[in-house]
């Protein structure tokens, strides 16, 4: 049996890794923050099991499962104060609550292209969970490419004191939208690669997202017809 040890948390240690931030946030803030990622992990971790009972209920009634596997990820608190300090905000647990909507993530892969909006509608329509947020580059791709549903909802989250609404950020995209991501990321992030290649690969890869589609489609009638 493997026992996990939680990790725990230095918070002077923590405030003393922030010094390249202009605001860094004082101990009983940071303290809060940690706090307020917790409760966020909870959060996560209730629509993960809704996402999985959602998928073994589907594989009973039709024999097949929407979702190819998830992974799921917390912001750290250093990318999350970067990222609120780039963007202008506060860095304060109530401004960060009000503005920063992907502290908790999930990525949801599915088998085909329905599948992304039959997980987001059978998610959507539980009592518990309110659509925040909704950005549909599938119908509509970003100009490198990119596919993917990305949604935000609130679930929430008993605490002793009652319930917490928590924001949960969900990104759902197929197998092969996933591919794509994963390959473009590495392109934009890798900085020693020639702006030259970049583009030529930028552009050969905004071309094979077009041909992924159509091939993603073709393998979805496919599928359909023999169900
Ligand atoms: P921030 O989350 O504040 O950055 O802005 P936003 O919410 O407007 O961003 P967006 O909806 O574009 O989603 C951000 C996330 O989507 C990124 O962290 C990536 O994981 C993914 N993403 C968005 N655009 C691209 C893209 O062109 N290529 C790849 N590989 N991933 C992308
Ligand atoms: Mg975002």
């Amino acid at each position: 049996m493997i026992l996990e040890r939680p990790n725990v948390i230095n918070l002077r240690k923590l405030q003393a890794q922030l010094g390249g931030l202009k605001n860094r946030p004082d101990i009983d803030q940071l303290s809060k923050m940690i706090k307020m990622f917790q409760l966020y992990q909870a959060g996560q971790k209730e629509i993960s099991t809704k996402l999985e009972n959602l998928d073994s209920e589907f594989q009973v009634n039709y024999d097949y499962n929407p979702i190819h596997h998830m992974e799921s990820r917390m912001k750290d608190v250093q990318s999350l104060l970067q990222k609120a300090e780039r963007k202008g905000y506060e860095l304060t647990v109530e401004s960060i609550e009000k503005n920063i909507y992907d502290i908790a993530g999930i990525r949801v892969i599915t088998n085909y292209v329905d599948d992304i909006y039959k997980i987001e509608k059978m998610l959507t329509k539980q009592s518990d969970v309110t659509l925040l947020r909704r950005k549909d580059y599938v119908k509509h791709p970003k100009v490198s490419g990119y596919r993917s549903l990305h949604i935000v909802v609130k679930v929430p989250v008993f605490q002793a004191e009652g319930p917490i609404d928590v924001p949960v950020e969900i990104q759902i995209r197929t197998v092969g939208m996933d591919m794509w991501a994963s390959l473009e990321h590495k392109l934009r992030y890798k900085t020693n690669v020639d702006k030259k290649l970049v583009d030529q690969y930028g552009d050969q890869l905004q071309g094979y997202a077009d041909e992924l589609e159509k091939i993603e489609r073709g393998m979805q009638d496919i599928h359909q017809n023999l169900i």
